[in-house]
Order: structure tokens, then sequence, then C-alpha cells
């Protein structure tokens, strides 16, 4: 059976290393197999779920669109769409929240490090963000879904509220529980300043990421100014368990090579990290700085990224409206 994948990501600003290597590198290599139907959305409905300046989102969405294509997916194989344009993803996702239960989304991490320690003012739609992500993905009866490490929790939420769906109302197989894709290694990129958190947009340093859209002198100066520790490269794997700052460096100097962690080890091991630094920024530059030029050119066309959205959303719609009406007739309205 041919796979159909669904991803998501939010417009908010500037995509990171992390989203690339976590997310969008994965998004390339199932677009270039011709096996695969693949939607990719960008959840502008997720994106004010926080606050949001609305004079920004319109080019955050068109930047993310820019982001996708310049990392290597192709629009006239993937259907690239906005969330908010279709609007089978907030129908579905009210119907859907009258199946999850609040036990279920009390347990969610994110909302929990989302919200932070004021959860009486978070947003409520924070809170049911698993839930509408659970729409997304099943409007489309997706088998697949790439996302980083992160998401992996909401990607069980979203097949027990598949399961209870299909159960709640008879309809066996209706909704369909998709697997997660979650790259084996390096699926979780971590912050340049502190190996032990989450690489983030919301970070407040930008020192802390590598942006997608950053040029070839910010790239070498974060990594010149990366945290590590004061030993030499490690000598194996299993040194860097206590080691965040290197594993993550090595992560990410791995991932971007096509390499294992133990090959990079052994290539630098017992070195000093000025030296490896060297590497990862050069590697760095060779890979980011050609997508970077091109998210730039993109930008400045948005008459082209619009008209991608625009057919994406009717060919999203085409299927979405079709799963809403079933899932609608089958709650008995
Ligand atoms: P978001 O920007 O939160 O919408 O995330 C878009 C995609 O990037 C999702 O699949 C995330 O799991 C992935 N992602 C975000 N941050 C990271 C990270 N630091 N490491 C790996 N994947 C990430
Ligand atoms: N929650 C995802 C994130 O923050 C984005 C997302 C929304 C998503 N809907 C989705 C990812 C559906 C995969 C499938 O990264």
């Amino acid at each position: 059976m041919d796979k159909k994948i669904f991803s998501g990501v939010q417009p908010t600003g500037n995509l990171h290393l992390g989203n690339y290597l976590g997310a969008l590198k994965n998004f390339v290599e199932l677009n270039n197999d011709d096996a695969n139907q693949c939607i990719f959305c960008v959840v502008d409905l997720h994106a004010i779920t926080v606050k949001h300046e609305p004079n920004e989102l319109k080019n955050n969405i068109r930047e993310t669109v820019a982001s996708f294509i310049a990392s290597g997916i192709n629009p006239k194989k993937s259907i690239i769409f906005n969330q908010s344009s279709v609007a089978a993803h907030s129908e579905g996702a009210w119907i859907l929240s009258c199946v999850a239960r609040m036990g279920w989304l009390n347990r969610m991490t994110q909302f929990k490090e989302k919200a932070g320690k004021d959860k009486e003012k978070a947003s409520i739609g924070l809170y049911s963000y698993p839930v509408l992500m659970a729409a997304d993905i099943l409007l489309y009866d997706s088998t697949h879904v790439p996302v980083g490490d992160d998401q992996k929790q909401h990607l069980e939420l979203c097949r027990d509220i598949a399961q209870k769906f299909n159960k709640d109302f008879g309809v066996n197989d209706f909704l369909k529980a998709p697997e997660p894709l979650i790259q084996k290694e390096f699926s979780r990129i971590m912050s340049l300043k502190d190996g032990l958190k989450k690489m983030s947009k919301s970070e407040l340093s930008d020192l802390s990421r590598i942006n997608l859209t950053d040029e070839k002198d910010q790239i070498i100066n974060k990594i010149k100014k990366a945290k590590t520790d004061p030993l030499p490269m490690p000598k194996d794997v299993q040194e860097l368990k206590e080691r965040p700052e290197a594993q993550n460096l090595l992560g990410i100097y791995s991932s971007l090579n096509n390499s294992s962690l133990e090959n990079s080890v052994n290539k630098f091991s017992g070195k000093n990290f000025s030296e490896f630094k060297d590497e990862l920024s050069e590697l760095l530059v060779n890979k980011i700085s050609p997508i970077s030029k091109e998210i730039k050119k993109l930008i400045k066309e948005q008459a082209y990224l619009d008209s991608i959205l625009l057919d994406g959303v009717e060919k999203a719609n085409k299927i979405a409206s079709k799963k809403i009406k079933n899932m609608k007739e089958i709650v008995g309205f």
C-alpha cells in the first residue's frame, strides 16, 4: 500500500536546525519517494495558541512555505497548504475534543512545558492543541506522520482518540491510527547553550539555535560560542552519556553528514573542541547556506508562494471535506 504521509509545522518565525534535522530533512526524503502521497501543513491554527503578532502571521506562513521548498520539498509532488483555510480542521477538532478525555490531555508534557508555572493563564487552545493535531492527521487517513521526538506523545494520543471514536460509534477502522515516523537517532536537537534543553524558537537567546536563514558569519559565530565542556573530544560513544553538549554537537555533525555517531566520535577522538568546531561550522555552512539563500529569494516571490498555498488548499479541501462529512454523519448530525 502507498504510504499517506502527513505532517505539520507551526508558522512561528524562523525555522531552525532542530526543525530541519528533526522534521524537514525527513519530509524531503519522503517527498522524493514516488510511492508516498505527502501532505505538509502549515499549522496556523496551532500558532495562535500562544500570543502572536497578527501583522506577522501571513508572512510567517509564507516563510514556512519558502523553507519547505528551499529544503527540497517539491510542491508539484506534495500538497502544501495552511490549516486555517480548510474548515474541516476546526470542525474535526471540536468533534474529537468530545471524544478525547481530560485525563489523557492532563498527561501531555508539552502543555506543561509551554504553559509554565501559571497554568491558569494558559489558553484553552494550548491545552487542547493535541486534539487539533489529531484532527489534522485523521482527516487525511494518514498512515505515517514524520515528526521530531518531542511530538511522540501527541501521536500516541492521536491513536487513542482514533480508536475511541471508532469504538464509541461502532465504526471499525473509520479513523485510521497513524504510525509515527521518528528518526532513531538525532530526532531531538538540543540548544547550543544548554545540551539538556531542546533547540527551540521560543528560547530567548538567538545564540541557542542555528536558523535556516542565518548567514555564514552567524553560523560560524554561533558554533564558536556553543557551550562545550573542558575535556578533549570524547573517545567513545559511552562517554557521551555524561557530556550532553558534546553529544549534541556530534549528533548535529553526524546527522548533517549522514554518518553514524560512532564514526564521528572516532574521527575526532581526543582532539580539541576547536578543531571539531571548525569542521562542524564548515559542514553547517555548506548545508544551510544554500537553503538560507533560497528562502531569502523565495520570500520575495509572494505571489508564487500564495499560489502554492491556494493550490494546496484546494487539494486538501477535497480530501478533508469528504472525511468531515462522514464524521458528522457518524456522530448524528
Ligand atoms: P514546530 O516548529 O514546533 O511546529 O515543529 C516542527 C517540527 O520540527 C516537528 O516535527 C517537531 O518535532 C520538530 N522539531 C522542533 N524542534 C525540534 C528539535 N529541537 N529537535 C528535533 N526536532 C524538532
Ligand atoms: N504539534 C506539531 C509541532 O509542534 C505540529 C503539528 C500540528 C503536527 N499538526 C500536526 C505535526 C500534524 C504532525 C502532524 O511540531
